[in-house]
């Protein structure tokens, strides 16, 4: 296939792909926060008139948007000037038509001391670096560090890092310091970086794209079915055009015949791809 027919199908690609998708940052980027700290959550959207807004789960009260008794909205932005430990909870954003993002936990502490944990899940395979912090001042000092309730390790410094993550680092971590207390828990995640393969040898052969995150083969799946459709729209369009062309002399309203230029390169592409 030429190269005009891989760019036809790029776009479209793109193009139907841009729909229903957005990221949630927060800014600081970390799962624990002091009471009276400030913290932003953004929705970062591909399709602003989808109409992503903030929503969360506290004690407090369930599904909750941005500005309805928390927070301030801007945009598909959201600030929170002093939290409280009441806003401790899940976050999450979510469109007009109901798709929602990941979700994420923010705990704040009443206490003295946080562990800064990643607040998005992990890479497998990337290393993971923790700090058990102090409110005033920040400080270099000892730590203990629990996973799932037992004592993983002592840090002269207080942190301690995670090298190469697998799915096993999983779980509910929390940190303490002599004098000053100990933190909330934090659920750390990880996100498998290949698909599970039931004890079968590991591929020499370098993973492909659609090796990376389960969810992500659904949405390829999903992606190919839309793909699908456009093709299957192309091909009626084509259809209609050829039908509609006129059998004998040419009448001057007659209207233009759909510009078959444009759908070619789709069709070919399609029949290259799909082996239709
Ligand atoms: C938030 O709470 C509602 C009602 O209890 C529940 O249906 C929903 O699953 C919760 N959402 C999250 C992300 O926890
Ligand atoms: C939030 O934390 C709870 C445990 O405290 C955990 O079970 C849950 O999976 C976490 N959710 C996310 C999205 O990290
Ligand atoms: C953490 O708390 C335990 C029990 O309260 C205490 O024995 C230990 O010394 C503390 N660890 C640090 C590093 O302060």
């Amino acid at each position: 296939m030429d190269v005009t027919s891989l760019l036809w199908l790029l776009f479209l690609m793109l193009l139907c792909c841009s729909t229903n998708q957005a990221r949630l940052t927060v800014s600081p980027s970390r799962s624990q926060l002091f009471e009276e700290e400030s913290v932003s959550l953004s929705c970062e959207e591909d399709d602003s008139s989808a109409g992503w807004t903030l929503r969360r789960n506290t004690t407090r009260g369930q599904m909750r948007r941005c500005g309805d008794g928390w927070g301030k909205p801007a945009g598909s932005s959201c600030s929170i000037t002093y939290v409280i430990t009441l806003d401790s909870g899940v976050y999450w954003c979510e469109s007009r038509e109901g798709s929602t993002s990941s979700i994420i936990n923010i705990t704040v502490s009443g206490g003295s001391v946080i562990l800064q944990s990643p607040v998005l899940p992990v890479m497998e395979g990337h290393d993971v670096i923790l700090h058990c912090q102090t409110k005033s001042p920040p400080s270099k000092l000892p730590a203990d560090f629990y996973k799932d309730g037992s004592l993983i390790r002592t840090e002269p410094t207080g942190h301690m890092t995670i090298h190469h993550v697998t799915k096993s680092d999983e779980g509910l971590y929390k940190c303490n310091i002599s004098s000053h207390g100990e933190s909330p828990p934090s659920w750390i995640s990880v996100t498998a970086l290949v698909l599970p393969t039931s004890g079968a040898p590991t591929q020499t052969s370098p993973p492909s794209p659609l090796a990376f995150v389960p969810t992500e083969c659904v949405f390829i799946l999903v992606l190919h079915l839309v793909v699908f459709c456009v093709y299957f729209i192309c091909l009626l369009l084509m259809v209609s055009s050829y039908r509609h062309r006129p059998t004998g002399t040419v009448f001057p309203t007659q209207p233009k015949p759909l510009n078959s230029d444009l759908i070619n390169p789709v069709l070919t592409a399609f029949s290259s791809v799909y082996n239709i």
